[in-house]
């Protein structure tokens, strides 16, 4: 879809609909006289009064729009950004249901939010709530119905501003849609080697530089977290290394958990929803997208995706509890659940990482249930290091909202995992999980390298408990591409 600026008065826009955003409680003036009366008879009437999720849609006779589809706002100094995507991607669905070719909006939020905000929001959302996932199912993708343009009503000083924000909205959601095609992908058509051959098309097509190591290469570099988990399956590891080099500082890595099936392995899951571990790889797949967005966005800054990538499976070849690991950085580990599959290749990815001399290290996962159970579906678990990262994250998790929320890291949880046979044990138990989980991974980060752990567990896809939003479909939800290119943008 077409998402552009335009210029005119509102009752001149020929569109098939227009979509006008009323606070409660709000000026009528503000509006013209046939907004003005229809809003007040809608409002005697009791049917219309502009709080939050309200909406009424209009056929208004002198206006050039076939259609106006009001939407509340509620009250104007609570309004937040939130409410501006949940409004625009309500006006896209409407647009979709109704099968409109154009439809049309003014700027919503208009006076608490700068107009670069707002619009930025506005075409953010409304290409998030038309994505869908439909490429496997045959009456669905043949009748597929998407508008074609969506026009924000602006005035002439606002043009330029309007389509330079307007364009970045179309490009971090358009890798926001890429993480949730890759993370929504059945196993079969996503293992680790066509995960590399996507983050390689990305780097050709925008100018960034990728290795990606192969199953021999894994094992010469000493990587046994990789070559472990990977033993049971006939699908080969792959280790991919993507770098954006706009500035000429110490690189920020996102570093991102890419199981791409994950059946515990012979410390095998129960079958209930295990279908749902095609998910396990929402943490590589957001840190492709968030590498796509960084090169589209011409960002100052200096940053590598990192993708350690295998598929979790039992087999003859599968490896065991009882076995003993040893990382790219020597350390070793017993292993006690192949289930806790995600630490063992998150710590040959993050020891990686600390030889590039970064300036601060992300790690995105899907790492535990425990954190399900800590947080439930509404924040991702967020463990650090460093308060001065840590509150980064925090402040672009409310902007974006997707939110986080910290979990301690005293020395006690590391007791937990220390082993009889091994330097650590890759299960510290049930208590703590997804704090024990990140004490292990703390084991391979160096001690002065700023470092965040996010367990996306109960985020990366929409759950039982999980908040419908209207640029929210079901399946994945790209969670990590909108959160850390907030904190990449805004990093000052
Ligand atoms: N991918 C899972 C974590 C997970 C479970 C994410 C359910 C989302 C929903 C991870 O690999 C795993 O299996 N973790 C184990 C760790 C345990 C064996 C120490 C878990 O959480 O049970
Ligand atoms: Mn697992
Ligand atoms: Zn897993």
């Amino acid at each position: 879809m077409l998402i552009k600026a335009k210029v005119v008065e509102p009752w001149q826009e020929e569109t098939d609909m227009l979509a006008v955003g009323v606070f409660e409680e709000q000026n009528l003036d503000e509006f013209d006289d046939f907004l003005k009366s229809k809003i007040r008879d809608l409002k005697e009437l009791g049917d219309f009064k502009g709080r939050k999720k309200e909406v009424s849609l209009i056929y208004p006779s002198n206006y050039k729009a076939k259609r106006i589809f009001l939407l509340g706002l509620g009250k104007r100094e609570e309004l937040e950004l939130e409410d501006i995507r949940e409004a625009s991607g309500k006006i896209a669905l409407k647009a979709r249901e109704l099968k409109l070719k154009v439809y049309s909006s003014l700027v919503i939020g208009r006076a608490k939010f700068s107009l670069e905000e707002s619009i930025f929001s506005m075409a953010e959302a409304s290409n998030l709530a038309l994505y869908s996932f439909n490429q496997y199912k045959k009456k669905e993708k043949e009748e597929e119905f998407k508008p074609e343009e969506f026009r924000i009503i602006v005035k002439a000083e606002e043009l330029d501003l309007a389509n330079e924000a307007i364009k970045r909205g179309n490009i971090v959601a358009e890798a926001t849609n890429l993480a949730r095609d890759i993370a929504n992908a059945p196993p079969h058509d996503m293992p680790p080697r066509r995960l590399a051959e996507i983050a390689k098309e990305i780097c050709e097509k925008n100018n960034m530089n990728i290795t990606i190591w192969d199953k021999k290469q894994i094992l010469e570099k000493g990587m046994g977290g990789l070559v472990a988990v990977s033993k049971g399956s006939e699908e080969e590891p792959r280790f991919i290394v993507m770098e954006y080099k706009g500035s000429e500082d110490k690189p920020l890595i996102i570093v991102g958990k890419a199981v791409t099936f994950d059946s515990g392995g012979i410390s095998i899951k129960p079958s209930e929803k295990m279908e749902e571990m095609k998910y396990d790889k929402a943490g590589g797949a957001s840190v492709i997208g968030i590498m796509k967005a960084i090169s589209e966005l011409k960002l100052k800054a200096h940053v590598i995706g990192i993708i350690p990538a295998v598929e979790n499976l039992p087999s003859g070849s599968a490896y065991k509890p009882g076995d003993i690991i040893t990382f790219y950085n020597r350390k070793s580990s017993e292993v006690i659940s192949t289930d806790a599959e995600g630490r063992m290749i998150l710590a040959d990815a993050l020891s990686y990482a600390c030889t590039l001399n970064p300036k601060a290290i992300i790690d995105l996962a899907t790492l535990t249930g425990a954190c399900v159970i800590a947080l439930g579906n509404h924040a991702s678990g967020l463990i650090s290091n460093n308060d001065d990262l840590a509150n980064r994250l925090y402040n672009s998790g409310m902007r974006s909202c997707e939110k986080v929320w910290r979990l301690p890291l005293w020395s006690e949880y590391f007791e937990q995992i220390k082993s009889d046979v091994a330097d650590i044990k890759n299960s510290g138990g049930k208590g703590g999980g997804a704090i024990t989980a990140a004490a292990f991974l703390k084991h391979f980060v160096d001690d002065n390298t700023p470092w965040a752990h996010l367990d996306i567990a109960g985020t990366a896809w929409t759950q039982e408990n999980t908040i419908s939003k209207s640029y929210q479909p079901k399946g994945a939800t790209g969670i990590g591409v909108r959160l850390i290119l907030d904190m990449i943008i805004n990093w000052k």
